[in-house]
This record gives structure tokens, sequence and C-alpha cells, in this order.
């Protein structure tokens, strides 16, 4: 088991397929130009098998596909159905464009829940954020999965003065539609354009929403990243992520593993541990991963002070968010 120094276990585990995206969301991507991994330093999909297997051996219970976007790399269907294989829940956040051409592999793999990225119901600001026009791709993706059973959930990253005057409208989605919408509090990575003050945090967003509807809290699941609610009533739920104003590190089970092979123990650690590296020369990865653990922080890399207001981006050490995985 993964325990770290914290009592914390660690079953589940984030892979980036890729650092790559059909998107080029700016909260996402560093706004100077940004060079993609070149394939040779990439996971080969072996490589992902053999790593999910030690994470396995140690306890890892759920692994999450993450990107950039998954389902631009070319063997994506073949490693979703090879991870499928494990004993794990598999699952992928994704931004939607590729989903339909890959729900046979979604299908085979018997996954029941998939993450998308949606942070406007408008195709003109989908534009603007995405600097791409595929909203209405998305959007039907988004009903083709609900369609075939699949639970959805919506990451939408709130941002002041970008999106948060359609607070409103995705709450009302929910009136008809079962989908979950998870409102995400905007943070700091290398070269995204954060600032405090375009923090809309869970506090602002929940008296927003209370303005219009009455609300109702739901209960979280253990380690879960999102606090639930509901309008009594609709037929689909909501959600805030405060890492800005109210991380959840207490209670966090997570590890990623970039596209380039390096462990993170946390979304914000600064160190990083070559397990790929390792892999290749024949060294004893379980070890590696376990010292990982056994350094991480208590909350948030360690690299945040309390009050966010007061937090200058310039000042947390970490990659950009597309060459994380989220
Ligand atoms: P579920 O497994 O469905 O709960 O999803 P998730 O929240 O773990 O994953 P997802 O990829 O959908 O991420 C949604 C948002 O939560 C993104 O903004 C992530 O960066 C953020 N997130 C995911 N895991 C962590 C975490 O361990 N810490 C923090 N602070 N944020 C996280
Ligand atoms: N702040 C909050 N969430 C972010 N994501 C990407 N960048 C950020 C950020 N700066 C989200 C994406 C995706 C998820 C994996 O991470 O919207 O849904
Ligand atoms: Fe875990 Fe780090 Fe996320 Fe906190 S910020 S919940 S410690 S991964």
């Amino acid at each position: 088991m993964l325990i770290d120094s914290f009592n914390r276990i660690h079953t589940y585990l984030r892979i980036s397929l890729t650092d790559n995206c059909n998107l080029r969301c700016f909260y996402c991507m560093p706004e100077e130009e940004y060079a993609f991994m070149p394939s040779a330093r990439l996971m080969q999909a072996h490589e992902i098998e053999t790593l999910a297997k030690i994470f396995v051996d140690l306890g890892v219970t759920k692994i999450r596909l993450t990107g950039g976007e998954p389902l631009v790399r070319k063997d994506a269907g073949a490693i979703i159905r090879s991870l499928a294989q494990l004993p794990v829940t598999l699952t992928l956040s994704t931004n939607g464009i590729r989903l339909q051409e890959h729900l046979p592999a979604i299908k085979a793999a018997n996954i029941t829940s998939i993450n998308i990225s949606l942070d406007t119901l408008k195709a003109s600001q989908f534009r603007f954020i995405t600097r791409r026009d595929n909203f209405q791709q998305v959007w039907d993706n988004i009903h083709l999965l609900i369609q075939q059973g699949i639970h959805v959930k919506v990451n939408a990253v709130a941002m002041k003065g970008i999106n948060d005057q359609e607070i409103h409208d995705f709450v009302e989605w929910t009136k008809h539609t079962p989908v979950h919408v998870r409102f995400i509090e905007f943070m700091p990575f290398s070269g995204n354009q954060w600032s405090s003050n375009k923090v809309f945090t869970w506090q602002e967003i929940l008296q927003l929403i209370e303005s219009k509807y009455t609300i109702e809290r739901l209960q979280d699941e253990e380690h879960d990243t999102a606090k639930h609610y509901r309008v009594p009533g609709h037929a689909g739920t909501f959600a805030v992520i405060s890492t800005m104003s109210a991380p959840f590190c207490s209670t966090c089970n997570r590890m990623r593993l970039t596209a380039d092979g390096k462990m993170k123990n946390c979304l914000f650690s600064k160190g990083e541990i070559d397990l790929l590296q390792a892999l290749r020369k024949g060294e004893d990865v379980k070890s590696l991963i376990i010292a990982s653990i056994s350094q991480k922080a208590a909350e948030r890399g360690g690299q945040f002070v309390n009050d966010f207001t007061q937090l200058q981006s310039t000042a947390i050490e970490n990659r950009s968010m597309i060459a994380i995985g989220g």
C-alpha cells in the first residue's frame, strides 16, 4: 500500500497519455509558444501498461487517463483496451471532441463515467477560450454519451470576466439533462494568465446560484475533489472543486504520471521522479514510487499560502497544466 507520512492511502493514479491537444485553452496552455514533447520521450503503450501494473501491485484501484487530450493519441483505443484488463476502475478526462470515434473502445472497456471539459454553453465563447470551433461536436458527444447510459461529469473552469455570467445557464441545463456539472476554481500553472482576481470562488458561486435557486447539499464521496449540490427536481446535479479557497488535501488519494513518465505525488509538486527512465534502465520502479509517496507534502505541494489573494502565480514552480494532465 502507498501510505504517505500523513496516513493517506494512495489508490488513484492519473496517467497522462500525451501533452498534445486539439484545443488551445488559455488557462491550460502557456501564453508563449509551447513545444509538445517529442514522441520518443512519451511512454509507449507497453510501458504505460507495465507501469500501471506496478501501481496496481501497490494498491491502485482507479486509473484516469488524461492529457493534454488523451484521445488525440493514435493508440488511445488500444491503451484503453489494455488497461481495461487490470482490476481497476478505468475512466478518462477528455475535451470530448473525439469521443464518437472512440466509443467502441470505451464500451468494450466497460467505462461507465467520463469527465468532459466544457467551460461555456456559447459557441462564440468556446472559440474565445479554446481558440478552436468545436463547440457543437462537444455538445453532441456529451448527449451521445448520456444516451448510451454513460455518466457524464462536465468540468467548467469558473473564471471571473470569462464565464461567470453563465453559472445560472449551467445550472438550468441540469433541469432536464442528467449531467453532473462541476465548477472548478481557476488554478495557477506556469504561463496560464492566472491572477487571484479571476478566481470565482466556491462561496461566490454558491451565492450566485442561491440568488435564483433553492439548492440542497448532497453527500460527497470519500476522496472526492468536489462538493456536491442539487436543485430539487432537477435531473442533473452540480458541484464545486475548491482547490484555491478550500483545499481538500487531507483526504487526497491521488498520484500522477506525466506523458513523459515522470511521477508527481501531487498536482502541485515541484519534484518529479522519472519512472520511465528507471523502467527503461531496468531499475527498481516500485521503490521509487514508494519513496515519492513518502515525500508528499501535506497540502498543495507545500507551495501555496492560505490566502490565495496574496498569491503570485510566478511564485509557484510547476509545469503547465497541459504537461501535467489535471
Ligand atoms: P473524479 O474522479 O470524477 O472525481 O474526477 P477528478 O476530479 O479526480 O478528475 P478531473 O480530471 O475531472 O479533474 C477535475 C478538476 O479537478 C481539474 O481541474 C483537476 O485539476 C482537479 N483535480 C483533480 N485531481 C486533483 C487533485 O488531486 N488536487 C487538486 N487540487 N485538484 C485536482
Ligand atoms: N484551473 C482549473 N482547472 C483546470 N483545468 C485545466 N487547467 C485548469 C486550471 N488552470 C481542468 C480542465 C480539465 C481538467 C482535467 O482540468 O478543464 O477539465
Ligand atoms: Fe492531493 Fe496535491 Fe491535490 Fe492536495 S493539491 S488534493 S495534496 S494532489
